[in-house]
Formats: C-alpha cells, structure tokens, sequence
C-alpha cells in the first residue's frame, strides 16, 4: 500500500469499485464535445447514496476536485475531467426504485437513461415527457444538471418542470432531501430548482422523483419545406393557432445534406433552403383536415413549398430522423456549438441580425443552423473547414461567439438554452447575467461547496 490518493481512498472504502486503466480514464473523462484531452485521477463508481457520500466526503477532506458524471452525452464540456479530477460516475446506480399511482409520480437513480424512464412510465401507462435524441445514452441525473429541453418543450417545458423531489449529496457530502414530492410546499427557499441546471458545481443528485403525465393523444408528424427563413415564423403562428402542436423544429438543408449522407431517407424532392418537422395532436378526422387546411393555407400564402404528412409511425420515425438526426450525422466533425435562446417574440429579428452575422463573420466556413425554433431556441453547428487547424478555427469561432452573444444580450437572450454553459460557454456567462447575480451565484456555490471540488471550472471559470 502506497501513500497515494486513491491508495488512501480504497483503504477508506474497501468496497468502492475504482478503474485507473489507461482507456477507461479516457472514456470517463470526456464528453460529446471532444474538444479537451482527458487525464482524470480515476473513475470512482459508488453503487449506493452512501458510497457515494462517503467518496464526497473523502474528496471534501483531502481537497479532490470531483467531476459528477452520467451518460456523458453533453455538449459543453461539463462532464469533461481534464485536471486530474476524480470522475464519479453514476452509472451503477440506474434503478428504478418507486412507482406511485397516487401521486404519479417515478422514483429513480440518477444514472438511469432517459430512455429507461420512458419505458417504466409506460409500463404504467403514463410518461415522462421530456425527450431529445440522446434519450438512449444521456441519464436522469445529467438532464436534471443541465436542465435538459429538447423537441417537446413547446407542450411540456422542460426538465425543471417534472421534478417532484431530489436527493442530493453537497460538497461537503451532506445528503439533503428536497421537496420530498410535494405539490405544494411554502416552506422556504425550494433548493430544488437551484440544483436543476446547477450543472454538478452545487451538489451530486442522488436520487429523483419525477412527475410523470398522461399520454398525448394521438398524432401526425408533417415534414414541410419553407422559401425563405420569414416564413419560419410565419408558419410557426399559423399552426400554433390552428393545431394543438406537440413539437415544431426545424433545419436547413445543410443539416439535412449531412442527415441523407448519413443514412436518412429523403421524403421531399427538390432543393428548399429551410425545413420543419411538426408533430400536432390529431385525434379524429376533423382534426386531420384542421392540419390540412392550415397546411393549404401556408400553401397559398407562399410560405410553405411543399410538405408530406407521414402514413404510418415507420414514416413517423424516418421524417423525425431528418431532424434528431442532425448531431449524430455532424458529430464526426467535431462542430463548435452554439445553443441559443430568445423569447419566441424576439425570434424573427433575432435570426435576421444572426443570419447576416454569420454569413460576414464565417465566408468560408459550413454552418448548420437548426433547433426547437417553438421555443425560442437555435442551435448553430460550425463545421471546421478541412484548409483551416483546430486552433485558428476555435480563435474564430471564439470571436464569432462574442459578437453573437452581444446580439444575444441586446434581445434579452440566453447564450445557453439548453447545453449549458460547462467549459465551452463560461466566457459568455456574463452575456446573459448581470455581474451582481454572478456574485450571488459564486456566494451559492460556495455555501454548498465551500471547498470548491464539486465540478470546477465549469460555469465560471475558477471556483
Ligand atoms: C439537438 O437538439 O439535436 C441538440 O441539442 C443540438 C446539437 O447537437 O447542437
Ligand atoms: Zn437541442
């Protein structure tokens, strides 16, 4: 036995499963980005809510930095452990624990996937309705960190929404149980929502209870093809008053070049610069020819080229893959991501002014522009010319963002919808936060964490 670290550590807890191989320290301690080189201390893999208290503990006494770690699938570098951290992953804790048909609601640990949660929800005949395309890799404890949104936030907002009750162990590694499932709860500070979209710099979540909803009714899935960016929006307000809408994204045919590269199934003939795919509650004939007519409509007004409404859920499925299958077919070519948000008031002066932004700031360079434009939320994809390395192109890309997140500051946007900020975006916080609520953040973040090891240098910089 050596005086080492993680000698130390395994002599304190015999039980705890440790990896220190080369591969699985590279595995553990990079996220989708691929943008840092990882080189953590270990990979601790606690199996309980104690195990994994007494490892914070242990860190909390000898000043190990902690990354908290779950499906890995972000994309800001939250989860990258670049510093010699120790990764904790959550990975063997992915039970289910609890249904309750009273309440509705589904108690589980935080390295479940989000797909896992779909279908125990369904078992009972409900669902958690939050979704996006990771759903078979990301876990519930990494969405619940970033706040995740993804394609069905126009009907059912986003994580924050479905969280009754977490368990979540601090820097110092306390457990506190918050809000315990409640509906109503009028007791003091809801800490709950100040864990959600904390990002791991506040505490680990141990456990969450999640509401779950009824089933939607059922629904069609329309992919259309639009002339110009305008009638994005334009289309966006026709349908929104016509059809009880479920999601409405869109993508331009860069991404969808890339997507029919990468094995999806064209569904529109021709060439039209921008695409939607809706997906609207249709439950009997009157609602299908409601879409029909406001589909027929948009037709007329010129802002809708040509569309198709999918015949069965295979069809369901492939127009849905022109869209979710946007950051896998790019994901070889590491992108420089940006995901931005305004107020869905704010979007068509918002995308005008980015529109001309982007095509001066990147003349030779490909961006894939595509997103959940219901809520208000785009994300840019630049993809690395071939002629330029990867440093000039983060130093452009880096400069591209400051202008774009000044543009943001002036519309009263956000320089992260639903990433979050991690290592990528922590130059920008400041873009979309007053100074005084970044001090209040960093006064958070230390009475929760007062030996900053939770997570550090993700969301400000140094902790
Ligand atoms: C998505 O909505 O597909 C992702 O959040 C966006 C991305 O990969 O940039
Ligand atoms: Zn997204």
């Amino acid at each position: 036995m050596t005086d080492s670290p993680l000698a130390e550590l395994s002599r304190c807890q015999p039980g705890l499963r440790l990896l220190t191989e080369p591969g699985e320290l590279e595995h553990y301690g990079r996220d989708w980005t691929r943008r840092w080189t990882p080189d953590p201390l270990a990979i601790a893999l606690p199996a309980s809510v104690e195990e994994l208290q007494e490892v914070v503990r242990w860190c909390h006494r000898q000043r190990i930095s902690i990354v908290p770690s779950g499906g890995r699938t972000g994309l800001s570098g939250g989860a990258v452990a670049a510093n010699r951290e120790l990764v904790v992953s959550l990975e063997r804790m992915n039970r289910v624990l609890h249904f309750n048909a009273v309440d509705r609601t589904l108690t589980v640990q935080p390295g479940i996937t989000l797909h896992a949660v779909h279908e125990a929800a369904r078992e009972h005949g409900l669902i958690y309705p939050v979704d996006f395309a990771a759903r078979g890799s990301c876990s519930i404890g990494g969405n619940i960190a970033t706040n995740a949104g993804g394609i069905r936030v126009i009907r059912y907002g986003n994580t924050r929404e479905w969280i009754a009750g977490l368990k979540v162990v601090t820097g110092q590694g306390d457990l506190l149980e918050l809000n315990r499932g409640l509906i109503k709860n009028s007791s003091g500070y809801d800490f709950r929502h100040l864990l959600v979209g904390s990002e791991g710099t506040l505490g680990i979540v141990a456990e969450a209870t999640l509401k779950l909803a009824a089933p939607p009714l059922p629904s069609q899935v329309m992919l259309l093809a639009l002339p110009d960016m305008d009638a994005l929006m334009q289309v966006f307000s026709l349908f929104r008053e016509r059809l009880q809408l479920q999601a409405f994204e869109f993508f331009t045919d860069h991404a969808l070049k890339h997507v029919l590269q990468h094995g999806g199934q064209r569904a529109i003939d021709g060439d039209y610069p921008y695409y939607v795919v809706t997906e609207f509650d249709a439950v009997d004939e009157a609602a299908q020819d409601a879409a029909l007519a406001a589909f027929e409509q948009a037709l007329e007004q010129g802002w809708v080229s040509d569309g198709v409404i999918a015949q069965s859920d295979a069809q369901a499925a492939a127009l849905w893959h022109l869209r979710e299958g946007i950051t896998e077919s790019l994901a070889s070519r590491r992108p420089y991501k940006n995901d931005v948000s305004v107020r869905i008031s704010a979007v068509p002066e918002f995308l005008r002014e980015m529109q001309a932004l982007l095509t001066r700031e990147y003349p030779q360079v490909e961006v894939v522009w595509f997103g959940h434009i219901g809520d208000g939320n785009l994300h840019i994809n630049v993809l690395r010319p071939e002629a330029l390395g990867e440093d000039a192109f983060i130093a452009q890309c880096e400069h591209v963002t400051k202008l774009l997140a000044a543009t943001l500051q002036r519309h009263g946007g956000s320089i992260s919808a639903e990433h979050g900020i991690g290592l990528v975006k922590r130059a920008y916080l400041e873009s979309t936060r007053s100074a005084a609520e970044i001090l209040m953040m960093r006064g958070v973040k230390q009475v929760f964490d007062p030996h900053g090891i939770l997570n550090p240098g993700k969301m400000f910089g140094s902790n």
